[in-house]
């Protein structure tokens, strides 16, 4: 008998997604090889997965002092969350308002609303206001069962504001279970004070926020929102070749409400991810397979929208794709924290299997925002990051749409949610 620090026992599955050697499952055949281990166990030492196999056979090799019987629930890898907004300072309920009237998005936003309204709140908050607002966010997301968040700023749009952006998120996750990797999205769109001097903002991100974020180790990826009424192409790939110069991968924002070349400038750029591509075409979406940027797509974003575009997910997992999914949580187009309903949505809105999109909140999700070493699956020598959800199988997370089931979650191998509720 060997020794572990934890015994995780009878667990109706433990679902590890741990097949194939590459960091993400791409195409329809790896990403729906979801393998489950009925009446599981998993032993634990040092903050490590040492064993994973079932209850009978754990409790031949292993003993350990704590052990948590999970009485039929269902273990997986803690679910990340591959793209969100975090840092704002105050909601968007009247927009929303007006939009349950018939206002539209893109003219709220083109009359100085949206993403302008929530820059105005964000550049007047204090610094310790949008830490701990990031920290209250990080907080429900662990809640629901995220272990891992990639959260951009992009509400400061001015050096300043976004420069303290990024350190809200730095300092909210910085005695937070959760693990954040920045995202600078200086390039959300062209603040009002630089209305009709778009060139000169353009200039301002590459010459001094884009230096000021790499010097100061503030983010690993620049993203681009490319989108009629935010940047073009053309803007997009100056801003992402200056980042890649400094050291930050790309991500883009594309083809959110239509194709404008977006998908295609990131395969270009050999971008980690591209995020939305609601409207992208048939060839974008091979040249995304081919330069294998893993697409994050935002169901819960096109329905808070009105439906207007949905990703094609199907056509881009038959062309080869790692499809991820994520909440795409902001306040204008996706106010929630809640993978599970976005798995859900995958699988009513989008038609993915609902392997494709457990597949699509772990392992795929970890690979867009450059943690697969790490995240994503359950396997010897990585960190015990777990969820255990009150379901007999993993098939109950898009199927009970909208419920939180999570039970307990653990992080490095300790208990950080407990029966629903954060432990201090
Ligand atoms: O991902 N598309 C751009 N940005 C966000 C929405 C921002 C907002 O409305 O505040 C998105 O949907
Ligand atoms: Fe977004």
């Amino acid at each position: 008998m060997k020794s572990a620090d934890l015994l995780i026992l009878g667990a109706a599955q433990v679902v590890t997604l741990d097949g194939g050697g590459e960091a993400a499952c791409r195409g329809a055949d790896e990403m729906n090889a979801v393998h489950a281990i009925a009446d599981g166990a998993i032993a634990i030492r040092r903050g490590k997965v040492v064993d994973v196999g079932s209850t009978n056979e754990m409790l031949h090799r292993w003993h350990a002092l704590q052990r948590i019987h999970c009485r039929g629930r269902t273990v997986l890898p803690g679910f990340v969350d591959a793209h969100t907004h975090p840092v704002f300072a105050r909601g968007r309920e009247d927009e929303f308002a007006m939009r349950c009237r018939g206002a539209d998005y893109e003219a709220i936003l083109a009359a100085g609303g949206g993403i302008h309204a929530s820059a105005r709140a964000t550049r007047a908050a204090r610094q310790g206001d949008l830490t701990r607002l990031v920290r209250e966010r990080f907080d429900s997301m662990l809640r629901h069962g995220t272990v891992a968040v990639e959260a951009k700023s992009g509400y400061g749009l001015s050096t300043r504001s976004e420069l303290a952006s990024l350190r809200a998120i730095r300092s909210a996750a910085a005695r937070h279970p959760i693990t954040a990797v920045r995202t600078f999205l200086g390039a959300h769109v062209v603040p009002e004070e630089y209305s009709g001097r778009r060139r000169a903002y353009v200039d301002l991100i590459v010459n001094e926020m884009l230096p000021r974020v790499a010097s100061g180790r503030l983010a690993k990826f620049c993203d681009v929102f490319v989108e009629q009424g935010a940047f073009t192409v053309r803007e997009g790939g100056r801003i992402l070749r200056a980042a890649h110069a400094l050291g930050l991968r790309g991500k883009v924002h594309a083809d959110q409400f239509r194709d404008g070349g977006g998908a295609r400038l990131a395969a270009r750029m050999r971008a980690v991810s591209v995020e939305h591509v609601d409207a992208t075409d048939a060839a974008g979406m091979r040249a995304l397979a081919r330069a294998r940027v893993v697409p994050v797509l935002l169901p819960s974003a096109s329905l808070f929208t009105g439906l207007t575009h949905v990703p094609n997910a199907r056509a881009l997992i038959e062309a080869g794709c790692a499809v991820a999914l994520a909440t795409d949580f902001n306040p204008g187009t996706s106010p929630t924290e809640n993978l599970q309903l976005v798995a859900s949505l995958g699988c009513s809105l989008l038609k993915m299997t609902p392997e494709e999109v457990i597949v699509a909140i772990t392992r795929n999700a970890a690979a867009a925002c450059g943690l697969e070493d790490s995240h994503g699956r359950i396997a010897i020598g990585r960190p015990a990051h777990l969820v255990i959800i009150d379901a007999p199988s993993y098939v109950h997370i898009p199927y009970r749409m909208g419920t939180n089931l999570v039970h307990q979650v653990l992080v490095s191998g300790r208990v950080v949610v407990e029966d629903g509720r954060l432990k201090d």
